[in-house]
């Protein structure tokens, strides 16, 4: 099956930026809150990419410094906004920029955050290389994203759902094993949690721990 494409994404995100707080805000927030409890466990400098309208900017505490990328600019027009409303000191940054290609150096962050994300980007195990790039050993890679099941009436759904989804920016067949492969192969994280979340349980928080010396 095709891959997504950035542009189809890039204009899929363009329509929903007015509608995406009131379709997807409160049915997304527990993924998002537990997230967010779990980078606070690490603390200090988070990069939250795919950070949308930054609907969950307002509930980091104000102790971490935030950075926050997304390839849609105006996603990011609503998270700026929101920046400026709440007086969100602790937001360092907002930038237009593609996960795959993030414009930092390595070993910045103490956490990367991504939420509802991996699935939406073309190259999956490509921007998860790039997240382990720029985290610190020691830091935290956690994830909050929809997983495909791994069979029955649900995959089928999902399987015949996903030429749709594509032009919606979405890849609902993806599986967990995809992660899985990626760590095993990267060889420089490892699996800390991967905890069912609602809406379903069909939705799964994910924390990689970056270990040892840095991947190249
Ligand atoms: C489902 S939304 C999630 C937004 C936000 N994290 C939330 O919890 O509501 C997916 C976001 O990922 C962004 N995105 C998709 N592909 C991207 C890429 N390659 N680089 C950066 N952001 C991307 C989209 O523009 C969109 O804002």
């Amino acid at each position: 099956m095709a891959e997504l494409d950035k542009d189809v994404i890039a204009k899929a995100y363009a329509r929903w930026a007015p509608i995406y707080d009131l379709v997807f805000g409160a049915v997304f927030d527990r993924g998002r809150q537990a997230s967010i409890a779990a980078a606070e466990r690490i603390g200090g400098r988070i990069l939250e990419v795919g950070v949308g309208t930054g609907l969950s900017l307002p509930d980091y505490s104000w102790s971490n410094r935030l950075i926050g990328v997304d390839l849609s600019a105006p996603m990011l027009r609503k998270a700026k906004a929101r920046v400026a409303e709440h007086r969100l000191t602790n937001v360092d940054g907002l930038a237009v920029m593609d996960a795959q290609h993030l414009g930092f150096q390595d070993a910045v962050f103490d956490v990367i955050v991504a939420q509802y994300v991996i699935t939406a980007v073309p190259d999956p195990e490509a921007t998860l290389d790039e997240f382990a790039r720029v985290v610190k050993p020691g830091g935290e890679i956690i994830l909050v994203n929809h997983l495909g099941a791994e069979r029955g009436l649900r995959a089928a759904c999902e399987q015949w759902f996903a030429p749709l989804a594509r032009r919606l920016g979405w890849r609902p067949e993806f599986r967990w094993e995809r992660l899985a492969n990626w760590a095993a192969r990267h060889g420089g994280v490892c699996v800390v949690e991967r905890r069912p979340m609602p809406p379903l349980g069909h939705f799964s928080l994910i924390r990689f721990a970056r270990v040892g010396a840095l991947h190249t």
